[in-house]
């Protein structure tokens, strides 16, 4: 077989069959496929695409590529969850001691953050002696045990991912259906859960900008999740200005543990229940939707939930008693209100801008081997729809110094757009898309 032939067939708007994508992928893992000619062919799929078949055959390969665990020696129904990404996103954070107060286990590999949005690996670091390198034996007894895990993920999961990701990101070839799909269900399929959560982030500050490409995409991930003996909800949900109040790693983590408190009621926590009554369901371990939310509420209502959190970063170097006191987590030294120059209501906050101006405070990262401080970010009092004076706090910057501090704020009041017209509600979850089959 040889790659020039591949190429030119794709150029050409033919399918690749399933031979052809298994001698792309091994190629692309053991290096014998030049970079020149493995970009060729992905610049060749984003422009003529792949059909359903090409999409499953290119994500089994990939996940062959590498490690897949085994997750059967773990008991009962095992779930996983994946998010597209956005700001202020520390959902997994909660949701999974939600759902496994519940008794579905959770297993779940997690990354760090690069650029404007955090990662989980990152937040969760917050707390002292946290530690996110288990063992694969520790990580199956972990789940086994407190119900769930969050591990970094290994160099051997999904090599051929890593490969073409770091090759798509410089070569214009990210934004292409099939080569999302695949790159990001091989890799929860080589994770090995039975049960797979999708949250499909759209607008401005999403991956998918538009809900008609999120609908795109989360239909055929569910689809290819299914093809795959997998059982794959997604849910479309808003990204149009950040999720929740916290954007920030520490700041994150203390809202998190707020949900889990009870502390808090707005659309984290709905995001939380919407994605956890998915996989109750899913995993049978509620009979629909309503059922499932009333045990989340009551998981919560019951200290269950953080209980089963405080388990958790025990289990993994950390102090139960620093999730039922969050004083011990990193706190910023400087704290500063940016104000509002106008009054109105918030028409719009860019979820972007807000990640960014975390990002300069020294909360994210700008290569992959920064350094980043865990204490800063921004805490929003102001969220769409809110009235707001002249004057008034938009947020509260959370810096190392007041230089930091003053440019943080007025890059934030940049990303608020006031308008002296209240907005229209915007629905949270948009859908929840199952599998048509
Ligand atoms: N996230 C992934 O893991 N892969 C993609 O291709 C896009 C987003």
């Amino acid at each position: 077989m040889l790659m020039t032939d591949i190429i030119a067939k794709k150029r050409d708007g033919g399918a690749l069959s399933r031979e052809e994508i298994e001698f792309f992928v091994r190629g692309v893992t053991d290096g014998s496929i030049p970079d020149y000619q493995t970009a060729a062919l992905l610049m060749a799929i984003v422009w003529r695409g792949m059909d359903r078949r090409e999409t499953l055959d290119l994500t089994l390969a990939m996940m062959n590529s590498g490690e897949t665990l085994d997750l059967s020696g773990i008991s009962g129904v095992k779930a996983d969850k994946h998010s597209t990404g956005g700001v202020g996103d520390k959902t997994s954070l909660a949701l999974l001691p939600m759902v496994a107060a519940q008794g579905v286990r959770m297993a779940k590999m997690s990354g760090r953050g690069l650029g404007h949005t955090g990662g989980t690996l990152d937040k969760l670091e917050s707390f002292p002696g946290f530690t996110s390198a288990l063992t694969h034996e520790r990580f199956m007894s972990q789940v086994e045990r407190v119900g769930f895990a969050i591990a970094g993920q290994t160099a051997d999961l999904d090599p051929a991912d890593k490969k073409l990701y770091a090759l798509r990101d410089v070569t214009g070839t990210v934004q292409s259906i099939p080569l999302i799909v695949s790159s990001i269900m091989s890799k929860k399929l080589a994770a090995g859960a039975d049960v797979i959560v999708l949250d499909v982030k759209t607008g401005s500050g999403a991956f998918m900008k538009t809900e008609a490409d999120a609908r795109t995409l989360a239909r055929e991930m569910v689809e290819i999740g299914k093809m795959a003996g997998r059982k794959t909800v997604a849910c479309i949900t808003d990204m149009d200005q950040p999720l929740g109040n916290a954007v920030g790693n520490a700041l994150e983590v203390k809202e998190a543990v707020a949900l889990l408190k009870g502390e808090y009621t707005g659309e984290l926590r709905e995001l939380c229940l919407t994605l956890g009554s998915c996989i109750l369901t899913e995993a049978g371990a509620a009979k629909d939707g309503d059922e499932a939310r009333e045990k989340l509420i009551k998981g919560i209502e019951d200290g269950s939930a953080l209980a089963k959190f405080a388990a958790f970063i025990a289990a993994q170097g950390g102090s139960e008693k620093d999730v039922y006191d969050v004083s011990a987590l990193p706190e910023a030294p400087v704290k500063y209100e940016a104000v509002s120059e106008a009054s109105g209501y918030v028409a719009h906050i860019d979820a972007e801008g807000v990640g960014l101006v975390s990002m300069h405070l020294g909360g994210g990262r700008a290569t992959a081997d920064s350094a980043i401080d865990l204490a800063v970010g921004v805490e929003l009092h102001k969220k769409r729809g809110d009235a707001v004076g002249a004057g008034e706090s938009l947020a509260t910057i959370h810096a190392r110094d007041a230089g930091s501090a003053g440019r943080a704020a007025a890059l934030l009041r940049g990303a608020y757009t006031i308008s002296p017209v209240r907005p229209g509600p915007v629905p949270f979850v948009k859908a929840i898309i199952r599998s048509e089959g």
